[in-house]
């Protein structure tokens, strides 16, 4: 065949090649962050806008403004959509990835809680990358929020850079279930707390914190296999609490749980999440 016409094919397959791979993992990336922002990550939890009676106010997007007032801080959910003066639209990728994954912002400054990092130090690299291009295409809104006052010493980090992270395979129910269970921050609230504040990882899942809010009160749950906890839940029951936000007599729970946004996971996640809650150690309530 004619040289010229063989690097002409050449050039076009390399053209479209990439082309559909500059389009597609992009898309795909895009729909990824829909997924998991919109569902069991959850950002909207706390980064959604909302009016005086805590309703969220969709048309304003993650322009933050929600107040965390506990004892040790008052902290002010930040504006996280892509507005550059109020926003995160200056901030780069990189920027991006490590204040989310490390909580460290561009200016060295630490991100407080109850931003959950040490959980999002688990977010493997293509969902951080994920998120990242969901936050991107959101509308900018333009809303200044107010800065935040820790009446505590935040640490001095979160732990050590974080380099690469992987997340196990879907066809590991349970790994998958856990890594799910981790960048959903489910544990931040379903552990005990100590007298510090510190989460008691001896008694992971067994429940017991107590949130106050314009609810009145509620107390998480026991996520682990004890009698005091799931053991007698069938995996429907499970599944239904936590998509539909309804006990086993259909009596819908209290916030501060993003059952909202729950109701989007897909089944094998929550078949994946359900095997995970399985496996935890049975621990009895660790609550009142
Ligand atoms: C449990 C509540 C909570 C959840 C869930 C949460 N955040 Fe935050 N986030 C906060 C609070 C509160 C702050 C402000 C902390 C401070 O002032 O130091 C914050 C700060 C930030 C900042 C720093 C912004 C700035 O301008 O300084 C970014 C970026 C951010 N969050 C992104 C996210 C993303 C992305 C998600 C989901 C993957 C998420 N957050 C989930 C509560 C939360
Ligand atoms: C912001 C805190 C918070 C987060 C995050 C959270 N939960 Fe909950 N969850 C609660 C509270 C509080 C209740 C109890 C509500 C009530 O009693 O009205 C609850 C209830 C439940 C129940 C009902 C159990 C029962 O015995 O009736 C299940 C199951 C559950 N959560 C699972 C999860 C899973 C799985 C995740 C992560 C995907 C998660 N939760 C994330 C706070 C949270």
């Amino acid at each position: 065949m004619n040289p010229v016409f063989l690097r002409a094919i050449a050039a076009s397959a390399l053209f479209l090649a990439g082309a559909t791979g500059a389009a597609t993992p992009k898309a795909d990336l895009l729909a990824r962050g829909k997924y998991l922002v919109e569902g069991v990550v959850a950002c909207g939890n706390c980064h959604m806008a909302r009016g005086d009676k805590g309703q969220p106010l969709p048309e304003k997007g993650l322009s933050g403004g929600m107040l965390f007032d506990e004892p040790p801080f008052k902290a002010y959910a930040s504006n996280i959509t892509p507005d550059p003066e109020t926003g995160i639209g200056k901030w780069t990728d990189a920027q991006l990835a490590r204040a989310i994954r490390e909580g460290v912002r561009p200016d060295k400054s630490l991100i407080g809680p109850p931003m959950p990092i040490e959980f999002y130090r688990h977010l493997s690299d293509t969902d951080l990358q994920a998120i990242i291009a969901y936050l991107r295409a959101q509308p900018a809104v333009r809303a200044a929020v107010p800065k935040s006052v820790y009446n505590m010493p935040l640490p001095p980090n979160y732990g050590p850079p974080v380099k690469t992270v992987k997340a196990p395979p879907a066809s590991n129910a349970r790994a998958y279930g856990e890594y799910l269970a981790n960048i959903g921050h489910c544990m931040e609230c379903h552990t005990p707390r100590d007298a510090k504040g510190q989460l008691q990882h001896d008694k992971l899942g067994a429940g017991g914190q107590v949130f106050k809010g314009p609810w009145g009160e509620s107390t998480s749950r026991n996520l682990t296999p004890h009698a005091t906890g799931l053991k007698d839940f069938t995996d429907a029951q499970i599944i239904r609490s936590v998509r539909e936000g309804v006990d086993r007599s259909g009596q819908p729970y209290k916030p501060p749980m993003g059952f909202g946004f729950y109701k989007s996971i897909s089944d094998a996640d929550m078949a994946a999440l359900v095997a995970y809650l399985r496996s935890l150690k049975p621990q009895s309530f660790a609550g009142k």
